[in-house]
Parts: C-alpha cells; structure tokens; sequence
C-alpha cells in the first residue's frame, strides 16, 4: 500500500515534468536540429548571429520571417529586404510548420543563450595577470652563480692562452739566440 503510493507520487513527478516543459529546452532542440547549420547565437555563419533578435524585431515579425521569409520579403517589408541584401540574397527555407509558440521557444532559448559581455572569450583587461617577472638576484641565485662561473673560466682560459703566447715567444726567442 505504502510502496504504491510512493509509485504514483512517483509517477506524477514524472509526468508533471513533461506537462511543465522547459521552453528553452524546447527552443533548444528546434534550433539545433532545423536553425543551427546556418545560425549561431553569437557568431554570423550563412545567416544573421541571432542574439538579441526580438529586441531589433517584433515577435510577430519573426514568426512571419520563419515561417516564409521569402512571403514577408516579397510583401516589401522593409526590414526584411535590408536583411536579404545584407546576406546576398541568400534564401532561407520556410519553416511553416512551426507554430508561433515553437517560435517563441526558439526566441527563449536565444535570450538564454546570449553570450554575457562577462563569458566573451577574451579577457577583460582588468583580469590579466603578467607572468613574467624582471630578473632577481635572490630567486635566480642558481642561474647567477653559473653566470659568474662562466665568467670566471672563460677568464682562466684568456690568462691560460696569453700565458702559452708568452711561453712560446719566449722559446722561439732562445731558438733564435
Ligand atoms: C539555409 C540556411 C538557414 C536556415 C536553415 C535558417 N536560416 Fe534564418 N536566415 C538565413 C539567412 C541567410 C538570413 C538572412 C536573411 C535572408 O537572406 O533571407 C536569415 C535570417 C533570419 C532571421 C532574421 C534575423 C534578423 O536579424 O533580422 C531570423 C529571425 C532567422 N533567420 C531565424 C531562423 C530560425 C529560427 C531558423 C530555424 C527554424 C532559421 N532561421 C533557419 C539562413 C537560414
């Protein structure tokens, strides 16, 4: 008795979750199976980067432009043949089996997905760090010592080899004599 009590709540979470479904999850799926081969969010591809769309556009607008762009195009709306000559008259497909309420999820998932001024992918200069730091005589105590002993050698080897000239001049010297 218990336990099946359990199952129906159980069952009615699950299906509560398919009843109240997630317009932007909805919006997700349409636009990558049907919008993403030419649209990207944040990016320009074969069309327009889609962010901020319903604030340049009234919702009607986009239903109409997905549904038959070519149909509100040829209609003169102005808008519309800007954005066609814009991308070299390129024709995108209709989409007339979506509904205004697919559309509408499409918009959602767009808003969702705008990129934040704070995710852009670069760094804000505030945020970068330097990496490199001048050269110190405490940290680089390793490299400092090594510099002097290459001085130092290099030092003997000049003495070494005036001292062989020397050597050698003063022998020739006594051949000579
Ligand atoms: C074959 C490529 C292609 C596909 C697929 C496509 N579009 Fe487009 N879309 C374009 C092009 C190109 C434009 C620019 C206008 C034109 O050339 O007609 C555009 C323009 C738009 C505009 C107008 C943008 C603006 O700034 O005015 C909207 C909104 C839009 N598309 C939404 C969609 C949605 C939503 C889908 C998926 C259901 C979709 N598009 C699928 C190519 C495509």
């Amino acid at each position: 008795m218990k336990n099946r009590s359990l199952l129906v709540a159980f069952l009615l979470i699950i299906s509560g979750g398919g009843l109240y479904a997630n317009p932007v999850e909805d919006g997700k799926t349409i636009f990558v199976s049907r919008c993403a081969a030419c649209h990207n969010v944040n990016r320009i591809l074969t069309g327009p980067a889609l962010a901020g769309v319903d604030q340049r556009r009234s919702m009607d607008w986009i239903v109409k432009f997905v549904q038959s762009s070519q149909a509100l195009i040829k209609s003169g709306d102005k808008d519309a043949v800007a954005i066609y000559h814009q991308f070299n008259q390129v024709v995108m497909p209709d989409h007339a089996d979506l509904t205004s309420d697919n559309i509408k999820s499409i918009v959602e998932y767009i808003n969702a997905s705008t990129q934040k001024e704070s995710d852009a992918p670069f760094v804000k200069p505030s945020k970068l760090e330097t990496h490199y730091l001048p050269p110190s005589l405490q940290r680089d105590y390793g490299m400092f010592l090594i510099y002097l002993m290459a001085v130092g050698l290099l030092v003997a080897l000049l003495l070494f080899i005036v001292r062989m000239n020397t050597i050698a001049e003063a022998t020739r010297k006594k051949q000579v004599d």
